[in-house]
């Protein structure tokens, strides 16, 4: 593999960061540039074991802010875009929408604008299988890439919104791009406000789990790892222009998830806690993986193996979540949910 210059969006958080390692590692010829604001969800601790690497780079920014990226596609002259930067979390676009519009949709407008100016070669835009809205409980019924776009909340629906914009950049200026739609990502460094980190970090410390609604809605489970050799696939050998979407077939209910978590530590069922469903809570999400299959993709774990070991790693490195828990995130922790803890 000849030398290349890619930027990662978002390489401070949890996807993007395992990109950004599994990158920097595999390709020691590549030059790997990490352009992250260092919001609330990015951290850079995460990238202790890669810091002192000659390829990775790190470059303090903000997606929206025009002038400072597009000075920096001009000083840098990549050659790929891997696009992570995102507000992710849908309980806050609930509460706090302006900020996933902002970020999401016009970050993205930006990154798209200097991609088309600088001639980057391919951009891939990291989108999610939430766009296309919820699946009933049909076990037959899955996710394609031809499933028409329905998003049901705000952060679906700003990611349904960039989704569009970079597909008008490719049929109006002809820019290179690859869109790529994941299900749900578990693993470590995974933030402890999303249902796997919260529930075993809780479970750890024997405090109660809060399940929405009857915990009966269906996830489609990927560990992160997968996901990062699915975008590294797409960026060097998806054609041109397509959607792929990325899953492994490892659909459970939110009460399987926590339950198989609480089993595995040993703990009491008695930890988990119903309360009040989450708005326009999706029932089901689900992928058909066959295109990105076709394209030479497998995951290497399934749930069983991929869930022992991020239980494994959380207990290994508590370290990393508990400066989470003690930090800004107690007092979201604290306004989010309201039951007798
Ligand atoms: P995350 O919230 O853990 O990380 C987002 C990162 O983006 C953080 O490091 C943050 O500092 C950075 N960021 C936010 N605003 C920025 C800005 N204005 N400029 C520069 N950087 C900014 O998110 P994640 O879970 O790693 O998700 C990464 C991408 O993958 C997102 O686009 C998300 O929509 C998508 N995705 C996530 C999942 C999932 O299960 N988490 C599944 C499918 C797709
Ligand atoms: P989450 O990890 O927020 O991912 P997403 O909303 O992107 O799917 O939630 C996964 C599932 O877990 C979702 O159905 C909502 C549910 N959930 C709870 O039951 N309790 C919680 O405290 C959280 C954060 C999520």
């Amino acid at each position: 593999m000849s030398n290349k210059k890619i930027l990662v969006t978002g390489g401070a958080g949890f996807i993007g960061g395992n990109f950004v390692q599994y990158m920097v590692n595999k390709y020691p010829n590549y030059d790997i540039y990490n352009l992250d604001l260092l919001t609330y969800a990015g951290d850079l601790s995460k990238h202790k074991s890669i810091e002192q690497e000659k390829n990775y780079h790190f470059i303090k920014a903000d997606i929206t802010d025009r002038n400072e990226v597009f000075a920096i596609f001009e000083r840098e002259k990549f050659d790929y875009v891997a696009h992570f930067a995102a507000e992710s979390h849908v309980d806050r676009s609930i509460t706090e929408p302006e900020i996933f519009i902002k970020t999401n949709v016009l970050g993205t407008q930006v990154l798209l604008d200097a991609s088309k100016e600088f001639n980057i070669k391919k951009f891939v835009h990291v989108s999610t299988d939430e766009v296309y809205g919820e699946l009933d409980f049909d076990p037959e019924t899955f996710f394609t890439e031809e499933t028409p776009l329905q998003p049901n909340s705000p952060y679906s629906a700003s990611k349904a919104s960039s989704d569009l914009l970079v597909r008008a950049y490719h049929e109006t200026f002809n820019l290179p791009m690859n869109i790529t739609r994941c299900s749900n990502n578990y693993g470590p460094f995974h933030f402890p406000e999303k249902l796997i980190p919260l529930t075993i970090s809780r479970v750890l410390n024997d405090q109660k789990i809060p399940v929405y609604g009857d915990g009966k809605n269906i996830r489609d489970w990927l560990h992160v790892t997968d996901h990062c050799a699915a975008i590294d696939l797409v960026m060097h050998e998806g054609a041109n222009g397509e959607v792929y979407n990325v899953g492994g077939h490892n659909e459970r209910t939110n009460l399987e998830v926590v339950k198989t978590i609480i089993n595995t530590l040993e703990k009491s069922v008695d930890l988990i806690e119903f309360v009040t469903d989450r708005l326009g809570h999706d029932k089901r999400y689900a992928i058909d993986p066959t295109k990105l299959e076709k394209l030479g993709w497998e995951p290497t774990y399934n749930f069983e193996t991929g869930i022992a070991q991020t239980i494994q790693w959380y207990m290994d490195n508590k370290e990393w979540w508990e400066q989470i828990l003690s930090g800004d995130y107690k007092k979201y922790f604290e306004k989010q949910y309201t039951f007798e803890k």
